[in-house]
C-alpha cells in the first residue's frame, strides 16, 4: 500500500515563537498513522526538528540550491540540510518557479543533489490556468516530469514523492474538482509506469495541493490516485491541518 502523506508548507509565515507553538500543538494532537510532514522556513528547521523528536512527524525544507557549495550568498545546500538531519525537501514549488525563475534543468540538479545527500525530494509539478485553458496541461506535466525527474534510476525514482499543484488553485480558494485531481494524478502515474514500470508507479505517493481544506480533503483523498496533500494556508492552523491529516 502507498504511504498516505499530509505535508504542510508554511511558506514565508510564522515567527520562531509562532512556529514553535504550532508544531507543539500538532505534535500533541495528532494520533493517526499517516505520515505528517511540516515544511518550515530554513530558519525554523532545527527548532521544528527538535520539537518533533519522539514523534513520527517529519520536517521538510522548502527549497535547496542546485549547486553543491560555493559563492551563492543567501542559499542553502542539500549537504547543509543533511547535516541538520532534515529528511525531506520540497523542490520545484510553483512559487519558486515563478518568482525565482527556477528551470526544469535546475530542478533536476536539485533532485540529484537531494538524493545524493539522502534527502527525500517532494517534487512539485502543475500547470497555470492559461495552460489548462489551452488544454495543454497533460503535456505540460509530462514535460516537467521528463525534464526534472525521469532521468533518475528506478531505484532513486522510487524514493521520491510527487505533488501535483495546479497553480490556479493555490491560495485562491478554488480547488481542482475531484475529477480534475484524479484525472491528472492518474496521468502522472501512467507516465511513471511508461517510464519505469507499474510496480514503481504503484508505489509512488502523489499528493494534491491547491486550496486543500478540512471540508474538501476527504473527497479529494478518496480518489484512487490521490495519496495525500501538500497544504499551504490550512497548514498554519493546527486544528485545520490535523483535520486534513485525519481525512483518509
Ligand atoms: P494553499 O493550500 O494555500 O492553496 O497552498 C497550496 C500550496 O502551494 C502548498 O504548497
Amino acid at each position: 500500500m502507498r504511504k498516505h502523506i499530509v505535508a504542510g508548507n508554511w511558506k514565508m509565515n510564522n515567527s520562531i515563537q509562532e512556529g514553535l507553538e504550532l508544531v507543539k500543538a500538532i505534535k500533541a494532537n495528532y494520533a493517526g498513522d499517516n505520515q505528517l510532514i511540516i515544511g518550515a522556513p530554513f530558519l525554523h528547521l532545527s527548532m521544528v526538528n527538535e520539537t518533533l523528536e519522539g514523534s513520527s512527524i517529519a520536517v521538510a525544507a522548502q527549497n535547496c540550491h542546485h549547486e553543491e557549495s560555493g559563492a551563492f550568498t543567501g542559499e542553502i545546500s542539500t549537504s547543509m540540510l543533511a547535516s541538520a538531519n532534515i529528511p525531506y525537501v520540497i523542490i520545484g514549488h510553483s512559487e519558486r518557479r515563478e518568482y525565482n525563475h527556477e528551470t526544469n534543468a535546475q530542478l533536476a540538479a536539485k533532485v540529484d543533489l537531494a538524493l545524493k545527500d539522502k534527502l527525500i525530494p517532494i517534487f512539485c509539478c502543475g500547470e497555470s490556468l492559461e495552460i489548462r485553458e489551452k488544454e495543454q496541461h497533460f503535456n505540460w506535466i509530462t514535460a516537467q516530469l521528463k525534464e526534472s525527474v525521469f532521468h533518475l534510476t528506478a531505484e532513486n525514482f522510487a524514493k521520491i514523492v510527487i505533488a501535483y499543484e495546479p497553480i490556479w488553485a493555490i491560495g485562491t480558494g478554488v480547488t481542482a474538482s475531484v475529477e480534475q485531481a484524479q484525472e491528472i494524478h492518474a496521468h502522472i502515474r501512467k507516465e511513471i509506469a511508461r517510464q519505469y514500470d507499474t510496480a514503481i508507479a504503484d508505489g509512488i505517493s502523489i499528493l494534491y495541493g491547491g486550496s486543500c481544506k478540512p471540508d474538501n480533503a476527504q473527497e479529494l483523498f478518496a480518489n484512487a490516485d490521490v495519496d495525500g496533500g501538500l497544504i499551504g494556508g490550512a497548514s498554519l492552523k493546527a486544528d485545520e491541518f490535523i483535520a486534513i491529516a485525519n481525512s483518509f
